[in-house]
């Protein structure tokens, strides 16, 4: 009976028992810096700048301050955020999409040195999008994994380091079995993918806060789609050191009546990850999904109250960006304001990773809502 382990001379078949099965030691030429990378990201009093929004989705975010979706209103904007002085003490990483990545500031620096200069880390969002997915009840599966290895290396070429897969769950469409099985399938081949080209995969299946269902629901599915994307991470020889994971907070849906506060979403959302996510993981980067600004930090700070075993932290788009957005309104003479705007949410997202927020200097805009029903990123 021959069993294949790992030696420094390579696979070799070693003798035991009745087993045929190979047991691979996988040790990957990137590992001990997609360890250091996935630390950086994860480091104390910082999180991830989502900023990674398609050219449809970032055209939608200009339409509602009435700026025109053009290439150069995309840089314009993006290098508002990237050069913003001193946003490095709060954000340390900042996932960027593909037309971001090659773009430069006005003054010709690259967008990636500039956040290099701030010591944040560029990320690149490197899955195709959501498309429907046959005979299920309106849910979808996530496109890209062909050719991704060849542009992960490119990404990497490029500067990037870590990279971002996002799929959905949907509770009141489903969750089907196939729907869940292929999310995490994809998540776990791309996981692989993204580490065999050195970067640090952030792993996101986010469960949409659509739906009328309760809080227990969510934990249901959310340990539903965990537990499923930890087994196909494992078959498929991911470095759980080497990731980041991107979850939805545990809440009751949008159109739920009984509302959660702080204290009970992080009851649930840290019950859900202590029974589903192995300590090795270095990093939970939550996204904010639609919930406000206040909110999403409120519900960060009451998640780390006490010590967890992971960094608990941010990665958020919406909740990040709101204020900065509407404060720019695409005028030049804006752009300091707006970036003291993304300032005080870094860092009051920053004090909520440490668990000493005080929401007491925040204005009556930060709790505005910003879910949409069937919002696409
Ligand atoms: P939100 O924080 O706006 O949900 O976006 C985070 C994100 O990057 C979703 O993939």
């Amino acid at each position: 009976m021959a069993l294949m382990m790992k030696s420094s001379a390579g696979l070799k078949a070693v003798s035991a028992g009745r087993s045929r099965r190979a047991v691979v030691v996988r040790a990957g030429k990137y590992d001990e810096e997609l360890i250091k990378t996935a630390h950086t990201v994860a480091s104390k009093g910082r999180g991830i700048l989502a900023m990674d929004e398609s050219n449809a989705t970032c055209g939608k975010r200009l339409d509602s301050i009435g700026v025109e979706n053009t290439e150069e209103n995309r840089r314009a904007y993006r290098e508002l955020l990237c050069s913003t002085p001193g946003l490095g003490q709060y954000i340390s990483g900042a996932i960027l999409f593909e037309e971001t990545l090659y773009q430069s500031t006005k003054s010709g620096k690259k967008f990636v040195d500039a956040m290099r200069e701030e010591n944040i880390v560029p990320g690149i969002k490197v899955d195709k999008g959501l498309v429907p997915l046959a005979n299920t009840n309106g849910e979808s599966w996530c496109m890209g994994l062909d050719g991704l290895d060849k542009r992960c290396s490119e990404y990497y070429k490029a500067g990037a380091r870590f990279a971002k897969w996002r799929s959905v769950v949907s509770i009141p469409h489903g969750p089907s079995l196939i729907a869940l099985r292929d999310c995490a399938y994809g998540l776990a081949r791309y996981a692989a993918i993204a580490q065999n080209s050195g970067l640090v995969p952030i792993v996101e299946p986010e469960v949409l806060l659509d739906g009328e269902h309760d809080i227990d629901r969510c934990l249901e599915v959310q340990e539903a789609i965990w537990a499923e994307t930890f087994k196909y991470m494992a078959d498929n020889k991911v470095m759980f050191e080497g990731i980041l994971l991107k979850p939805a907070m545990v809440t009751p849906g949008a159109d739920c009546k009984n509302r959660a506060p702080p204290a009970k979403v992080a009851e649930y959302t840290l019950k859900m990850l202590r029974r589903r996510v192995p300590p090795a993981v270095p990093g939970i980067m939550f996204l904010s999904g639609g919930q406000s600004e206040l909110e999403s930090t409120l519900n960060l700070n009451a998640m780390n109250q006490a010590p967890n075993p992971w960094h608990v932290s941010f990665s958020y788009a919406r909740a990040l960006q709101n204020t900065v957005l509407k404060t720019w309104a695409g005028k030049p003479e804006n752009v300091a304001a707006a970036q003291a705007a993304l300032l005080k949410r870094a860092k009051a997202n920053s004090d909520a990773q440490q668990g000493k927020y005080d929401p007491s200097a925040e204005d009556k805009a930060a709790a505005e809502g910003m879910y949409q029903k069937g919002y696409v990123y």
